[in-house]
């Protein structure tokens, strides 16, 4: 059995939620447990992401930057690590996002998540201006797949 998580958060429109959802439905497999977690409405508890075997992280772009809520994961992710690396390393991840028309949260979330060195990058990020149209969506399940794919179990 392959653990899924799809780590994002979402707020002002539920964009970024529609493209977690597309991710998920593309991981949906009967050897796949996904779980969906919006950080505007929890903290994940870092103790729980060692389960995981693959993730699957989205923001929306705040002031060209990554969420508050996801950034308290990293956050946590960072400090957790140094108390006891297991479970917390090895893990094949992905990126999503969505912005109003800047977008430029690209490079710093890139750039974060391989400082993090949580696992290895699947698939390319997937970008959504505004609401995410059929392309989008198409992106994010192909994601979903693939991260699936490239997991260990
Ligand atoms: C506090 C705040 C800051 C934002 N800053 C930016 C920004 O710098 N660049 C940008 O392109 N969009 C910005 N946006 C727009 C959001 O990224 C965009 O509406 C996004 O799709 C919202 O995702 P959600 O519906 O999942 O919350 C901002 C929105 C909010 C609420």
């Amino acid at each position: 059995m392959v653990l899924l998580l799809v780590l994002y958060h979402s707020q002002e429109y539920g964009n970024t939620k529609a493209m977690a959802e597309a991710v998920a439905e593309g991981a949906q497999t009967t050897g796949t447990k996904i779980t969906l977690v919006n950080t505007n409405e929890n903290r994940l508890d870092i103790e729980q992401f060692r389960q995981f075997d693959v993730v699957a992280f989205g923001s929306p772009d705040y002031y060209s930057y990554i969420a508050g809520g996801l950034k308290v994961f990293v956050d946590d992710f960072y400090i957790a690590r140094k108390i006891n690396r297991q479970g917390l390393e090895d893990k094949p991840y992905g990126l999503f996002y969505s912005h109003g028309g800047g977008g430029s949260v690209r490079e710093p979330f890139e750039k974060l998540f391989r400082m993090l060195r949580i696992g290895p990058k699947i698939g390319k990020t997937v970008e959504s201006y505004g609401s995410p149209n059929s392309k989008v969506l198409e992106e994010c399940r192909v994601l979903g797949q693939q991260l699936v794919e490239n997991s260990k179990k």
